[in-house]
This record gives C-alpha cells, sequence and structure tokens, in this order.
C-alpha cells in the first residue's frame, strides 16, 4: 500500500479498509515517518499484522527492496495499491523541468516500478494477485494547470489495461480507482480550493455535494480485491460523487 501515510489520505483510507477485513498490510510511505507507524499501530489494533516499510517509488532499487522486506515480514503478496502520488499547479507555459520529472517519476515511473516488481512476486509465488492503481477523474477530465498531473494519470490508465491483458493468464487482475476531490495533503495548495468560497463553487460541481472520504476509496478497493471482483479486469472504477457525469 504505497503512499499510505499521511493522515486525510487516500493511502490510509484503503489501508484501514484492507485491514478491518482482515488484511496483513504494509505501509509504504517516504522517510522514517511518524504517521506511518502511527497508522502501522492503529491496523495492529484490529489484529491484523503490520509493518511501516519506507520507499522512495521511484527509486527502482528501493522498491524491489521493499517488496522483498514486505514478502519476507508479511509472506506472499496478494493484494498491491500503487496510489503514491504528488502535484503541482503550474500553466502550461510555467512548468519547470525539475517539476515534470518529479511528478511522472512519482506518479508514472513509481507506479510502473511497484506494479512491475510486485506483480513478479506474485508470479514466482503461483498468487492469484490483484492490482490496484490510483488514477483520478484527470483520466477523463482535463483542469488546468494539471497537464502533468493528468498525462501522468493518463499514462496509468495506459499501464492498467495493458497488465491487465498480459497478467490474465496468471491469474492476476489489475484495475484503477479514480478519486474525484477528497481533502488531503495534495490538495492544499490547489489554487482553487484556498477560500471558503473557491471551495463552495469547487462543491457545485460534484452531484454529491461533498468531497469523498478516504475510506470510501478503500471500500472500493476492497471490492475489486475480493471474491466479488475476480472477473473485474482493465477497469476503471470512479468513486467521485458524481465529479464527471456529464460533462465528459
Ligand atoms: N485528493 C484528491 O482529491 C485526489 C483525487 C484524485 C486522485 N488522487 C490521487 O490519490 C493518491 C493519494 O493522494 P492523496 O489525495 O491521499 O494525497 P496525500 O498527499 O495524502 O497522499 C500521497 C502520499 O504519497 C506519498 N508520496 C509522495 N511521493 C512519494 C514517493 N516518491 N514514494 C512513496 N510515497 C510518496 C506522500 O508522502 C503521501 O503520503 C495520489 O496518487 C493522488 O494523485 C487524489
Amino acid at each position: 500500500m504505497t503512499g499510505a501515510a499521511r493522515e486525510r489520505g487516500i493511502g490510509r483510507g484503503i489501508a484501514q479498509c484492507l485491514a478491518e477485513e482482515g488484511c496483513a498490510v504494509a505501509v509504504n510511505d517516504l522517510g522514517a515517518d511518524a504517521d506511518g507507524h502511527a497508522l502501522v499501530a492503529e491496523l495492529r489494533t484490529l489484529g491484523v499484522a503490520a509493518e511501516y516499510v519506507a520507499a522512495d517509488v521511484s527509486d527502482r532499487s528501493a522498491v524491489d527492496a521493499m517488496i522483498a522486506t514486505v514478502e519476507d515480514r508479511l509472506g506472499p503478496l496478494d493484494f498491491v495499491c500503487s496510489n503514491a502520488g504528488v502535484a503541482d499547479w503550474q500553466s502550461l507555459l510555467d512548468v519547470t523541468e525539475e517539476s515534470f520529472d518529479r511528478l511522472v517519476a512519482v506518479n508514472l515511473t513509481g507506479a510502473f516500478n511497484v506494479c512491475q516488481a510486485a506483480t513478479a512476486a506474485m508470479v514466482a509465488s503461483g498468487r492469484r494477485g490483484r492490482v490496484v492503481i490510483t488514477s483520478s477523474v484527470h483520466v477523463q477530465m482535463p483542469f488546468p494547470e494539471m497537464a502533468v498531473y493528468g498525462a501522468t494519470k493518463g499514462g496509468l490508465k495506459g499501464l492498467v489495461e495493458t497488465m491487465a491483458i498480459e497478467l490474465a493468464e496468471h491469474g492476476i487482475t489489475v484495475n484503477h480507482i479514480g478519486p474525484g476531490w477528497v481533502q488531503s495533503f495534495i490538495n492544499d495548495t490547489s489554487p482553487s480550493l484556498q477560500t471558503d468560497a473557491e471551495v463552495a463553487a469547487t462543491l457545485t460541481l460534484i452531484p454529491a455535494g461533498r468531497p469523498a472520504d478516504p475510506r470510501e476509496l478503500g471500500r472500493a478497493v476492497v471490492y475489486l480485491c475480493s471474491a466479488d471482483g475476480e472477473y473485474v479486469t482493465g477497469a476503471y472504477v470512479r468513486v467521485d460523487g458524481g465529479f464527471v457525469v456529464g460533462k465528459y
């Protein structure tokens, strides 16, 4: 479960929901994250095994080491959730090389690293595993000042669909979930969510009239990882309160 340490984060919600279903959970994030250790302690109170495993998902050798550590501490992988992500808001003409490289490295290369390393481990162990990537409504819906972020999320759709085809023979399903708006850390610097008036204007775009709770994304992941989700692969499960409906 990558990018899962932060309070209010989607990864945290997914980890909580999987643990409530009895899954042992490896919580990943950057560095010696105190929030990550707190989440592990919380998950253990649910009676499941949990470990914090730090790794930068954009670093392939760190990801390979993370997968080996997870299997060593928790046993063979059944599910992998690639969720770590970063965003910047810049108009196209102002996008810097540093920002472009960072977003691609974490959002796209990072997901590739995690999914390739994890599914190689699943194939090696003969597990009929499940892969769930956190993409975004950006897969369908472009937002100004987010060209690079949107491009990375579009790239994830291509990755998911090809992985779904190639890994079906191993009994591995591959899907992505599309959050609309969660008021997590990543959005704290969003230029369109800084004032009450801007938040109210954003809410008018969402038929449900509120942001998602991270656990609502977590329940979608539970479905995709459950026996009920066995026939679902290559799919995009939008959990956006209707944000995209009627617009694209
Ligand atoms: N919040 C939203 O409205 C929204 C909407 C659509 C998609 N998403 C996606 O959901 C995912 C989770 O984001 P969130 O909303 O929970 O925000 P968040 O900032 O709380 O979570 C992102 C996590 O990724 C971690 N991370 C960043 N770089 C990393 C790296 N190199 N290696 C490992 N971990 C790293 C961060 O420390 C953080 O814990 C992201 O992929 C994001 O793009 C979020």
